[in-house]
């Protein structure tokens, strides 16, 4: 017989009809009661043995964690927190499961660091099931968003020959024998010998080959991993991520910073409206999580509040300059409660000054942009004042950059000044600097880091919990 997803099951109307259900037992209570779950939903479907229907060494297999086939008839349910329930005719044991080694029982709730360590059963809980589904619908909705405004998905490369984003250390793409690598006259790594006879790295970003598609499709982006060997040992920071990139010709910074803008609500609203249950789980383990908290380190919002604040309100649009200006004069720079004193004009910002403006100054999203040139990369567009670049980032509370970007320099002697200026290689980037002379045009660009979404969407505190593999400093498992 056909099987039904749970999901689907839960909202049909029970007319004793026969339904067979597969999944894994959640829990198995009075040899009578089974929870099953199938992913499909995050709730279970109870299915209940009538007493002496089974024999009993089939009943002893039905533990926690098994993978069963239940054929039975679908009938209103009589318990309460749930409208119908499966009467079990036949169950058949897919997979055995023992109830000694399976290392998650509802009895000994484990924490989320332990969950790491097993992250191939981790799927298997309420929390990861929900996080999974909602990723999954937000990927979805990515596309959904560029496909309805007429942009293309172009898949720009995972192993890359430029060495020229700048937006991170690298990770080398090589196939020479790491102990013994055939060397140069002058002794060193020979890698025209390698694979593609060149150097070769996990890219870092797919924009500047985005930009070539730009300037001949319009409107595209790129939505896949990306890779960083940075040692960023945070809540914040993988070394493999997935990015989505848009890039637009004829796109100028206000019109970016609104893109950015429609997008991120785009997706929020998109999860309240196709994942709410989901999202009700998660608002509701947040709020529990918090109550262990002191008073005043709790969050004065939850979840879902945060989400639909997002959604109904503009984002602040704040110059970099504007911005030095309040953190200069904030009450933690005066009493030396940054870690980072805000001093001069001119200095990066730390996730501590972004979080200030966000979550202590507005209390709202912000944008901010102008920065200068000189924390800044090459590509972005000079401004007239001589210091500052197009560039924006979107800041998020609780998360901080969400999304980087700007206005790209489209005029081919300020670009290649500002390449020799930082003695970057010419070799690597003939192509990034021919497209600034063959029909050139205003352009824009930037990328959200899709895990940071997911960490605001879902409200999960540490960017290892909301990718299914997470690599950082240190790990690689599975
Ligand atoms: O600000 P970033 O480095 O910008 C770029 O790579 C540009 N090429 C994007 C563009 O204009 N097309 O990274 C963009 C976003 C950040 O705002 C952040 O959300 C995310 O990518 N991100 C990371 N996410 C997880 N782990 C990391 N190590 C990340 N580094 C950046
Ligand atoms: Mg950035």
């Amino acid at each position: 017989m056909k099987r039904i997803k749970i999901k689907e099951l839960l909202t049909t109307v029970p007319t004793a009809q026969a339904v067979t259900v597969q999944g894994w037992v959640r829990t198995f209570r009075n040899n009578q009661f089974i929870s099953i779950n199938d992913g499909s939903t995050l709730q279970n479907l109870q299915a209940v043995v009538e007493l002496n229907s089974l024999d009993d060494t089939l009943l002893k297999r039905i533990t926690t964690g098994a993978c069963v086939s239940v054929t039975g008839t679908l009938v209103a349910s009589l318990g309460k927190g749930q409208a119908v329930e499966v009467k079990v005719t036949t169950l058949e044991i897919l997979g055995e499961c023992d109830a000694e080694q399976y290392p998650l029982q509802l009895k000994n709730r484990p924490s989320l660091e332990y969950l790491r360590e097993i992250a191939h059963l981790r799927i298997r809980t309420n929390t990861f099931g929900a996080v999974m589904r909602i990723r999954h619908a937000m990927a979805f909705a990515v596309h959904q968003f560029f496909n309805d405004r007429g942009f293309y998905y172009v898949h720009t490369p995972v192993i890359t020959g430029s060495d020229a984003e700048g937006a991170g250390a690298m990770f080398r793409v090589t196939t020479l024998d790491a102990a013994n690598p055939p060397r140069t006259e002058e002794g060193k790594v020979n890698y025209q010998e390698d694979f593609f006879g060149r150097e070769t790295n996990l890219t870092v970003s797919g924009q500047l080959e985005g930009e070539t598609y730009a300037l001949a499709l319009s409107e595209i982006y790129t939505f896949g991993p990306t890779f960083r060997a940075e040692n960023s040992n945070t809540t914040r920071h993988l070394a493999e991520f997935w990015m989505i990139e848009p890039e637009m010709a004829f796109y100028d910074l206000p019109d970016n910073m609104q893109l950015a803008t429609e997008l991120l609500q785009y997706l929020v609203r998109y999860a309240l409206a196709h994942c709410r249950e989901d999202l009700e789980f998660l608002h509701k383990r947040a709020h529990d999580e918090e109550a262990t908290k002191p008073q005043e380190q709790r969050s004065e919002w939850g979840l879902l509040e945060r989400l639909t604040f997002v959604t109904e309100n503009d984002f602040v649009r704040l110059s970099y300059t504007e911005a030095i200006d309040i953190l200069k004069n904030s009450n933690p720079n005066k009493k030396k409660k940054f870690q980072y004193l805000i001093e001069d004009w001119g200095t990066d910002l730390q996730s501590e000054h972004e979080r200030y403006l966000v979550e202590k100054h507005f209390k709202k999203p912000v944008i901010l942009y102008n920065y200068p040139a000189a924390i800044k990369s090459f590509y972005m567009r000079q401004n007239e004042d001589g210091k500052t670049v197009a560039a924006m980032d979107v800041l998020f509370p609780g998360i901080g950059e969400i999304i980087g970007g700007s206005q790209r320099e489209e005029r081919h002697d300020r670009l290649l000044r500002r390449v020799e200026e930082l003695n970057m290689p010419l070799k690597d980037l003939w192509w990034y600097l021919e497209l600034r002379k063959f029909g050139s045009a205003p352009h824009s660009g930037f990328g959200l880091g899709f895990e940071r979404l997911m960490l605001f969407v879902t409200g999960m505190t540490n960017i290892r919990d909301v990718i299914p593999y997470p690599r950082f400093p240190g790990n690689a498992a599975f």
